[in-house]
């Protein structure tokens, strides 16, 4: 039995897997180790860094990775997107942000549009703009989003999707950190799923070691969604969006002080961007969603990949 959906058929993967375009760690290197194995490497844009995304590009395979794009960070240099564009991704991932102003330059490029979303209201608006793939984000997620819940969200999107335009593809995430999850995805509806922090905990990304050990320390609970680290590092998030991180030493002086926080931004902003650039995670931030609970090793993301695909054949199977 192979999982062979949509997404699989449409972009020509042996698994329905999307990694996530998670700033700072997915780079070249873990894109085209997701690739290889037969998912879609996608790499993480983030904030816009030029000579970081040149850099990556150069790792991964033309019409053998995707790129993603914080949709509100892009505006501030949308000459990014062509550099992407020229390197001729498979697909644009937007994410946190209208779509509009981008969506016809990536489908007239080729590449499929790929928007993630966290409410069913964003979800309309990505049909408006002609999605491909909709990604709809759960709570569960690591790094930012909103507050709904992947289990209702999933199906409630895969009704608005059959109802409205029947041929855009579906994936799920937030929450999906092995074979359960994945298999649960495609009964909820989805094609496949996005997946972010069960890759983070892989050993081509590019996250320190420190921040790897917080990880596998923790579990679900010691979880939190914040905007502190946001306040800290002096970015422009908008207020609906709030990121799940490790809660630690920063995040229980700060939260729920964030306006006193605000006031002392420039000193913190320094601290913050010196400790995140160590790698520390008590004085900076691990960005993690709620499946660190179920990872108890750094593998390589091929080994994920397929485990997490064994698995939920298994499961499926069993149910047949
Ligand atoms: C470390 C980390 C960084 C992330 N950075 C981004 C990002 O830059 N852009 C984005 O669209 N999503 C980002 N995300 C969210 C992912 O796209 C995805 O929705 C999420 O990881 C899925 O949930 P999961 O972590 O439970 O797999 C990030 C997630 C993590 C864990």
């Amino acid at each position: 039995m192979a999982l062979s959906t949509r997404l699989t058929e449409r972009f020509r993967l042996a698994h329905p897997i999307i990694s996530a375009p998670m700033a700072f760690a997915a780079g070249g290197r873990l894109a085209s180790a997701v690739s290889d194995a037969g998912a879609l490497g996608l790499l993480g844009g983030g904030y816009g860094d030029e000579a970081w995304l040149t850099r990556e590009l150069d790792l991964v395979t033309p019409g053998r990775f995707g790129c993603g794009f914080i949709t509100w960070s892009l505006a501030k240099k949308p000459e990014l997107l062509d550099l992407a564009l020229a390197r001729k991704p498979v697909a644009l991932f937007l994410s946190f942000g209208d779509p509009m102003a981008f969506a016809d330059r990536i489908k007239a490029s080729g590449a499929a549009l790929i928007c993630q979303v966290q409410t069913r209201h964003d979800a309309e608006r990505a049909l408006d703009c002609g999605a491909d793939v909709i990604v709809a984000q759960g709570a569960d997620a690591g790094g930012h989003g909103q507050a709904r819940g992947t289990f209702a969200l999933v199906p409630e999107i895969a009704d608005l999707i059959a109802m409205r335009a029947p041929e855009t593809l579906l994936c799920a995430a937030g929450g999906v950190g092995d074979g359960r999850g994945l298999a649960a995805a495609l009964m909820l509806g989805a094609d496949g799923v996005l997946v972010g922090s069960r890759l983070w905990a892989s050993a081509e990304a590019n996250v320190s070691a420190a921040m790897h050990a917080a990880a596998l320390a923790a579990t679900g609970d010691d979880t939190i969604r914040t905007q502190v680290m946001d306040l800290a590092r002096k970015l422009d998030w908008p207020t609906h969006y709030t990121a799940r991180v490790l809660r630690n030493a920063f995040t229980d002086r700060w939260h729920g002080r964030e306006a006193e926080l605000a006031q002392v931004a420039d000193v913190e902003a320094e601290n913050y961007r010196a400790a995140w650039a160590a790698g520390d995670p008590q004085r900076s931030n691990t960005f993690v969603g709620e499946v660190v609970g179920l990872i108890d090793r750094i593998e390589p993301a091929g080994d994920i990949i397929r485990a997490m695909v064994a698995e939920a054949e298994a499961r499926l199977g069993r149910f047949a």
